[in-house]
């Protein structure tokens, strides 16, 4: 029997039904805040490329994580803009880096929340690659090395999750090892599984000043046109003892993260990258559109795909929203 029997209109009429037979529904417990820490002191300066967010040095990353701790988001995840960049990205791993001092000053300033690191190194190198270059080419096997000391350095400083995203074969491997060996047996990993070589990070490496110099990064992220590759990444990340994976952009990649999800039903999330942000932004400047209700209803939609958690530099801003309810 279809109509006029089924009438799915029965079950809208009204914010309280609707409300009791919702399948879906976003919470501050869902959402991620990223923060960029520059070095210096008080030093909070708007981001040219991303409005409404903030560079912010250790001191201010500080006050901001127990703001957003405030507001009920659950973790943040830290990105470092260093003094210095060289070839190999030392900085990194450096126990007195920005990241690993904002780590130990966020502790202090907002104990319990979840402290996540993204662990690069195209923040700390001169040519903005995400590993060390040979030959023309960022070099897979000597990079693990550098990203695993780095990752070392982060759960030193007291990082509860450790984020790789430079997409080298084997990292999470390396990283793993690396970490037990030091004593980080604890520390988790978020892997940047199926991460895609997206025209959606403008913006983040204007924010970081890590756009590669030369080439770009097609050799190493994933190609936009693939997702049977997506389960192998994750497959393979999985395996190497990663606790967690992320789908990375968020919108324009659904198809792939409700498919991972699907497939081997582990802690996924999804990563709403800068230029994600920038396009809702610059449509709700302009008046084009709902900026609230566009914010939510991409949120809601990360979440209907299967995320159990979304990175988004809306995290403290619809926390705010939400707890106003
Ligand atoms: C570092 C990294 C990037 C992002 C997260 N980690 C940039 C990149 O890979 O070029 C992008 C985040 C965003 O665009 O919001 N590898
Ligand atoms: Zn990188």
């Amino acid at each position: 029997m279809s109509y006029p029997t089924d009438r799915p209109r029965r079950l809208r009429r009204g914010e309280t039904l609707r409300r009791l037979v919702r399948e879906t529904v976003l919470t501050a417990d869902d959402l991620v805040q990223p923060l960029f820490v520059v070095p210096g002191r008080g030093v909070r300066r708007e981001i040219s490329s991303l409005p409404g967010q903030y560079h912010l040095s250790v001191d201010e990353a500080a006050a901001e994580a127990a703001r957003l701790a405030g507001l009920g988001v659950p973790g943040l995840i830290l990105f470092g803009i260093p003094a210095r960049k060289d070839e190999t990205g030392s900085s990194a791993w450096d126990d007195d880096g920005e990241v690993q001092r904002a780590v130990r000053a966020i502790r202090e300033a907002a104990p319990g929340l979840v402290v996540m690191t993204d662990v690069c190194l195209c923040e700390y190198t001169s040519h903005g690659h995400c590993g060390v270059i040979s030959g023309g080419e960022v070099d897979n096997d000597p990079t693990l090395e550098l990203l695993a000391r780095t990752a070392v350095s982060h759960a030193r400083a007291g990082a509860d999750v450790v984020a790789p995203s430079d997409m080298m074969d084997g990292r999470v491997h390396a990283i793993r090892q690396e970490l037990d060996r030091e004593g980080f047996g604890q520390t988790a990993i978020l892997s940047y599984a199926v991460k895609y070589a997206s025209a959606y990070y403008g913006p983040f490496r204007e924010a970081a000043g890590s756009a590669p110099q030369f080439g770009d990064r097609r050799g190493y992220q994933m190609d936009p046109a693939n997702a049977r590759e997506a389960l192998r990444e994750a497959e393979l990340d999985l395996a190497e003892g990663a606790d967690m994976i992320m789908v990375k952009p968020g919108l324009a990649y659904l198809d792939v993260l409700a498919l991972v999800k699907r497939t081997f039903n582990r802690v996924t999330a999804a990563y709403q990258v800068s230029g994600e942000y920038a396009m809702i932004e610059a449509a709700a400047q302009q008046g084009w559109i709902d900026r609230r209700r566009l914010i939510l209803e991409t949120l809601t939609s990360f979440k209907r795909a299967g995320a159990d958690f979304i990175l988004t530099y809306y995290a403290g801003e619809v926390a705010g929203w939400l707890k106003e309810g």
